[in-house]
């Protein structure tokens, strides 16, 4: 019978198996599904699997330092970091286009990840053991929702980073590809992976670029992040992370309104919640947080960013709304 003990080992076994003595790389995002994968490629091979981070700058507050320090201290991984911000933040620059905005993000992953690629394939691959395999953390409803076989991986991939490059000439290995969500978090438990991770609700490749409604630059992700720090807390401290699926916290960055703190009149953006309920992201409904743990969320928003004077509660659901706003 199912034990996640019994499960790591037989999945672990497998993947060795699968790869031998070759070397195998490994995208990581910092979600669940890609950061379980490596833990058990990372078991079953060792220091034969290279993590590749790279690091986008549109990432939450505190998510790139769990990736880098508590996944590497918890699992051992050879983890290579890319810090992309520059770049990202140039190629966004000026553009406020949501689909745009995906596609830039997308298309730079996919050329900062090739040559990491490439440079480690140079540093550590050696002509007996070249680097032949990635490592993707495709779950069982990824293959069953694209109809089964490999295509599977590359449709997940390309929701999850926007692609990876047609001549890559590599391998998948798809080491969850027979699990479900929970079964992936208990086989994460049972590697250690940290609890932050397993029970991360989740977000969006192109993370914080699609939650500025407005084009994407350094004020704004910062302004964007200290709010969205504190909707974190204050949800998690009310106890609410497993009821609610995500609450993406929103920069109406073109938008401003009049408000007045002390004697003095502002003139500041609006921040928007969008708490929500849902099974498996296709419908959702909007999750109603309890009044007092709004309020304390709205003040505390409101004192401690400056930029933000005005707080609103996203009251749609999926449909006609989507959860994201981009
Ligand atoms: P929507 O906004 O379409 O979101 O209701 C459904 C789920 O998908 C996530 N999402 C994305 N994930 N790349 C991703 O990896 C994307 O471009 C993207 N857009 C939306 C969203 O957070 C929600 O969980």
């Amino acid at each position: 019978d199912w034990t996640p003990g019994a499960m790591v080992d037989e999945l672990a076994a497998q993947v060795k198996e699968t790869i031998g003595s070759d070397r195998a790389i490994c995208a990581l995002s910092g979600g669940v599904d890609s950061s379980v994968a490596a833990a058990l490629v990372q078991k079953a091979i060792g220091d034969q699997l290279t993590c590749v981070f790279v690091d986008h700058g549109l990432l939450r507050e505190g998510e790139a330092e769990q990736v880098e320090k508590d996944f590497v201290a918890a699992t051992g991984v050879d983890l290579v970091v890319v810090d992309a911000k520059d770049r990202y933040l140039e190629a966004l620059a000026g553009v406020s286009d949501p689909e745009e905005k995906r596609k830039i993000i997308g298309r730079e992953f996919i050329r900062v990840f090739e040559q990491a690629a490439r440079d480690i394939v140079a540093d550590r691959g050696d002509e007996q053991h070249p680097v032949k395999w990635l490592v993707q953390g495709t779950l069982y409803p990824d293959v069953v929702e694209s109809g089964g076989g490999t295509g599977a991986a590359n449709i997940k991939s390309h929701h999850n980073v926007g692609g990876l490059p047609d001549d890559m000439q590599f391998k998948l290995v798809e080491p969850l590809r027979a699990l479900f969500k929970d079964e992936v978090r208990k086989v994460g438990l049972e590697l250690g992976v940290p609890e932050e991770i397993v029970w991360r609700q989740p977000f969006p490749g192109p993370g914080l670029g699609i939650r500025i409604v407005g084009s994407v630059d350094a004020e704004r992700l910062d302004i964007l992040r200290r709010a969205d720090k504190i909707a974190r807390e204050e949800l998690t401290a009310a106890g609410l992370d497993r009821d609610i699926w995500q609450c993406p916290v929103v920069l109406l960055a073109d938008v401003r309104s009049v408000g007045v703190q002390g004697d003095g009149r502002t003139y500041g953006h609006p921040i928007v919640l969008r708490p929500v309920s849902s099974e498996d992201a296709m419908t959702a409904d909007w999750t109603r947080v309890p009044y007092d743990v709004l309020a304390k969320i709205s003040g505390r928003i409101t004192n401690e960013v400056s930029e933000v004077n005005r707080v609103v509660l996203d009251v749609t659901s999926k449909p006609p709304g989507t959860i994201e706003w981009e």
